[in-house]
């Protein structure tokens, strides 16, 4: 057993270079005593309650998000509850979604929520923010919105699923007297306005009670082209009055891309501009990071930089995991900046878009625009990501991986009646079982992966995850990131003994491997009950692999 500053010592030791050869496609618990790594979880150190909503999904009008994936109308063949499909419905109860953030994305700032309520058959067809771009191939209803899927039809999906909805206004091309209205519209008593009426009459008297609204998105760039200074102008002005109806409202404000820190800075200096009480209007700062250069340093251009979904070797997939790790810095960064003038930290992040993005060519239904189809390799970049949110529960409010269905990071696919759980939904469903609990300070130790990547040599860290614990229940999520090497581990649990527990294990012979329309079942978690002995357990991780074990303390 190690002791706590041996423990750090061998944390940052690397070891030498491991090959990229295959060796074994499934590992498990292990008494060779031939431990490399070490996972130490100090129970006695809690970091935060990890909040649910990080849980959080995102759903945007665009491609076959909502029309064919969510959305497949009360007269389809496809199983349905009130024309929203019934599988979805089944697998995000299963998964606990906890929010889910609609209606864009670049689409909210062109849209007007008016178009989406009152009688189907008067609902306007309009054409759609993503239309220019759809091929011919894609379905009218993608390129010309219908408006059958609005503001009623998604606050049911959130009913059914047990979500709370997170509504994105349209800052760009409405006035703060529409949002104030929409707000009226979903969250005024039965019987108190005539938008109250209006809402009854579509069959829903009861009020919406929404409480979480984006004020615009990506306002500086589709959502307005707005420096941060005027962006702040615009976002005292929509939130200054908003009626209430007794909901706890929380803004949402469009925040930095990337590491766009003039963004942060510059948005919270001019909202402070008028007094530091001007922060308690903003709930959360939305930061968006997507996972797109896999040119190895190449370039940095948006088209140009992009890597493949399907076809890739181990040097991507690893450029890939290290383009995934740097949410880290991004949320250390903004934090930072956000505390040179939020001292007390009053606002928090809310990562409301995150997933890799990949070039177009995957798409498991041709004319989605953006639909890639998730592999292996996106489902160890969503551990890390989640693993990377546990790590910082003070900081991070609400995150919502893009997008829920048939684009980009999906945890599903869906076309017709053919439905599939992508490895990244899978993840998600392992996952959950973190929600809420108390998040734990937890040292990995473990060789470095070491690859070639274009004749230079490069590196990337051998071992990561997170744990929390609710009552007696540990849960420790870790991801190898080793295409071809087991990670032969020591893990101990510093404050309690284990009494029993079960891993579940995401992986496969092949670091490409992905579940599709036909071939529903190719990537699956398998779980097995892990033999104990004694105060601490060893654990041999697969290569390429996202494991969970579920311990029970005693
Ligand atoms: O998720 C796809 C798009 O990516 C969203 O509409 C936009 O907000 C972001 O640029």
């Amino acid at each position: 057993m190690f002791g706590r500053r041996e423990f750090i010592r061998h944390s940052a030791v690397g070891a030498g270079a491991l090959l990229l050869g295959r060796s074994t496609p499934f590992a498990g618990a292990s008494d060779s005593g031939a431990a490399d790594s070490r996972i130490e979880v100090l129970l006695g150190e809690p970091l935060g309650t990890i909040s649910p909503d990080i849980y959080g999904h995102f759903t945007e009008h665009l491609g076959g998000v909502i029309y064919d994936g969510i959305w497949v109308g009360p007269n389809s063949k496809v199983p349905n509850v009130d024309g929203i499909r019934k599988e979805l419905v089944d697998h995000m109860r299963k998964i606990k979604a906890p929010v889910v953030r609609y209606p864009g994305g670049c689409f909210a700032d062109s849209y007007d929520w008016k178009d989406g309520v009152g009688p189907v058959d008067k609902r306007p067809q309009r054409s759609n923010f993503w239309g220019d771009i759809e091929p011919p191939s894609s379905p009218a209803s993608h390129k010309y919105e219908p408006n059958q899927f609005g503001t009623n039809e998604f606050v049911h999906f959130c009913k059914l699923i047990g979500s709370q909805p997170y509504l994105a206004s349209n800052v760009r091309s409405l006035s703060a007297e529409d949002f104030y209205r929409w707000v009226e519209y979903c969250n005024s008593p039965a019987g108190s306005t005539t938008l109250a009426e209006m809402r009854a009459a579509s069959g829903y008297s009861e009020p919406y009670h929404v409480r979480f609204w984006g004020v615009g998105n990506e306002s500086w760039g589709c959502g307005g082209n707005f420096t941060p200074q005027e962006y702040a102008v615009e976002f005292r002005r929509f939130t200054t009055w908003v009626p209430r109806f007794g909901e706890n409202l929380a803004f949402i404000a469009s925040g930095p891309n990337d590491d766009n820190w003039d963004w942060t800075r510059g948005f919270l200096e001019e909202i402070v501009r008028k007094g530091p009480d001007q922060l308690r209007s903003i709930y959360g700062l939305a930061l968006h990071y997507y996972a797109w250069n896999l040119s190895r340093g190449r370039t940095r251009d948006w088209d140009e930089g992009k890597g493949d979904a399907l076809k890739f070797d181990a040097v991507d997939w690893y450029e890939l995991l290290r383009e995934g790790q740097v949410m880290e810095s991004l949320i250390n960064g903004h934090w930072q900046v956000m505390g040179e003038i939020d001292k007390r930290h009053q606002v928090k992040l809310v990562i409301d878009e995150w997933g890799p993005w990949y070039r177009p060519g995957s798409e498991q239904t041709s004319g989605n625009i953006l639909e890639q189809t998730p592999t292996l390799r996106d489902a160890v970049f969503s551990g890390i990501t989640l693993d990377i949110f546990h790590q910082h529960p003070e900081k991070i409010a609400m995150a919502n991986c893009a997008q829920l269905i048939n684009c980009l990071n999906s945890l599903y696919l869906a076309h017709e009646d053919k439905f599939c759980i992508t490895p990244v939904g899978h993840v998600f469903d392992m996952y959950s079982a973190h929600q809420g609990g108390q998040s734990l300070r937890t040292m990995f130790s473990a060789p470095s992966v070491h690859y070639d990547r274009d004749g230079k040599a490069a590196s990337f860290w051998g071992l990561k995850g997170s744990a929390s614990v609710h009552d007696k229940d540990l849960v420790l999520t870790v991801v190898n990131p080793h295409v071809s090497e087991p990670r032969e581990t020591e893990i101990a649990i510093r404050g309690a003994s284990i009494q029993s527990g079960a891993a579940t294990v995401l992986t496969h012979s092949d670091i490409r491997a992905h579940n599709s329309l036909d071939h529903k079942d190719a990537v699956q978690p398998q779980t097995k009950a892990l033999e104990i002995k004694g105060r601490s357990l060893t654990y041999a991780f697969a290569p390429a692999s996202v494991t969970k074990l579920a311990l029970r303390l005693g």
